[in-house]
C-alpha cells in the first residue's frame, strides 16, 4: 500500500498513526506518510502522487473542496456531503469518496448499540463542514426530525437546503429550549476544543436519556461530555469518528475492512 494523507498544515495528522497500524496488524508492506501541499501547489502535488504510483490518499483542511474539481469520479455520498476526505487512484485516474458520514454513524453504533436511529429526534449544534457529513449520515439511517442550530443562522439554513428530509432550523439564542425531547444531541461546532472557548449551552432540560456526543476529540472529555455524564446521560468521545472514517480509506486501497481496537484508541490519544 502507497498513502498518505494531503493537507496544510498536516504535521499534526493522526491519520499516519492509524493506517501505520493497520499495516502492521495485516502485515501490508508500503507506506503512509504525511504530504504537506499549499493550496496553491494542489493540482501538481496531486499529479506527482500518480506519477509515484500511489494508490491512494486522504485528504484534510484545507483541500476538501477543492480536491473534487480534480478528481475523475466523484461518489454519490461524497457528492451529496459535497467534500471529498478520500481518493482512491486507479490507473491514473481518481475516485473520491467520503468516509465522514460512515464514521460518526459507527462511532454511535459501536459505542452504543442499542440505539436505534430510526424515528429518533436529534439536536445538531453548527452547521459547518463536519455538520454537513453528520446530518447525511443521520438521514441515510432514517431518523425523523433533525433540528439544526448555529451562531450563524443563514449558514445553517443554507445547509439545510441541500438535504431533503425533516430538518428544521432554530436559532442559537434557543439551543437550551429544545433539549427536553431529543433523543441525541451532537456537537459538530469547534467550540469547546483546546484553544477555542468551551461550548456554553444549559443542559437543565435535556432529556435524561438523552444520548451525547461531541466530535471534539482533543480534549477527549469536552465540558459538554463532563456535564452530560454528570447528569446520568450516555455520552460518546469524539475519537471514534476519526477513527471509524479512516476504516473504509484503508479497505479501498488494500481490500481489508480493519477494526478499531482499544490499543488503537490508545496511541492516537497519547
Ligand atoms: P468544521 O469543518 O470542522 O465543521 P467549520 O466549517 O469552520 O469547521 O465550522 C465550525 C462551526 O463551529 C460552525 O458551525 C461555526 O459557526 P458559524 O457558522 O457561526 O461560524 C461554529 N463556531 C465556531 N466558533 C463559534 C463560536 N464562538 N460560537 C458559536 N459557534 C461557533
Amino acid at each position: 500500500m502507497k498513502a498518505g494523507v494531503t493537507g496544510h498544515p498536516i504535521a499534526h495528522s493522526k491519520s499516519p498513526i492509524i493506517h501505520q497500524y493497520w499495516m502492521k496488524a495485516h502485515n501490508i508492506k508500503g507506506s503512509y506518510k504525511a504530504i504537506d501541499i499549499a493550496p496553491e501547489n494542489l493540482k501538481d502535488g496531486i499529479k506527482h502522487l500518480i506519477s509515484e504510483n500511489y494508490d491512494g490518499f486522504n485528504i484534510t483542511i484545507p483541500h476538501k473542496q477543492n480536491i473534487m474539481g480534480l478528481c475523475d469520479e466523484i461518489d454519490e455520498t461524497a457528492q451529496l456531503i459535497g467534500a471529498v476526505n478520500t481518493v482512491r487512484i486507479y490507473n491514473g485516474k481518481l475516485f473520491g469518496t467520503n468516509t465522514d458520514a460512515f464514521g460518526f454513524i459507527q462511532n454511535i453504533k459501536t459505542s452504543q448499540s442499542s440505539f436505534d436511529f430510526k424515528n429518533k429526534k436529534i439536536l445538531v449544534l453548527g452547521a459547518g463542514g463536519a455538520a454537513r457529513a453528520i446530518l447525511y449520515g443521520l438521514l441515510q439511517e432514517g431518523v425523523a426530525e433533525i433540528i439544526l442550530t448555529n451562531r450563524t443562522i443563514e449558514t445553517a439554513k443554507e445547509l439545510a437546503k441541500n438535504f431533503q428530509g425533516n430538518i428544521t432550523v432554530t436559532p442559537w439564542e434557543k439551543r437550551a429550549d429544545l433539549l427536553g425531547d431529543i433523543d441525541l444531541l451532537v456537537n459538530t461546532t469547534s467550540l469547546g476544543m483546546q484553544g477555542k472557548p468551551p461550548l456554553d449551552i444549559d443542559l437543565g432540560k435535556l432529556n435524561p436519556n438523552a444520548l451525547v456526543n461531541d466530535i471534539v476529540y482533543a480534549p477527549l472529555m469536552t465540558d459538554l461530555l463532563n456535564h452530560a455524564q454528570m447528569r446520568g446521560n450516555p455520552i460518546i468521545t469524539g475519537i471514534g469518528m476519526l477513527l471509524h472514517q479512516a476504516r473504509p480509506a484503508f479497505a479501498a486501497w488494500t481490500g481489508i475492512m480493519p477494526d478499531v481496537t482499544a490499543e488503537l484508541e490508545a496511541m492516537v490519544l497519547k
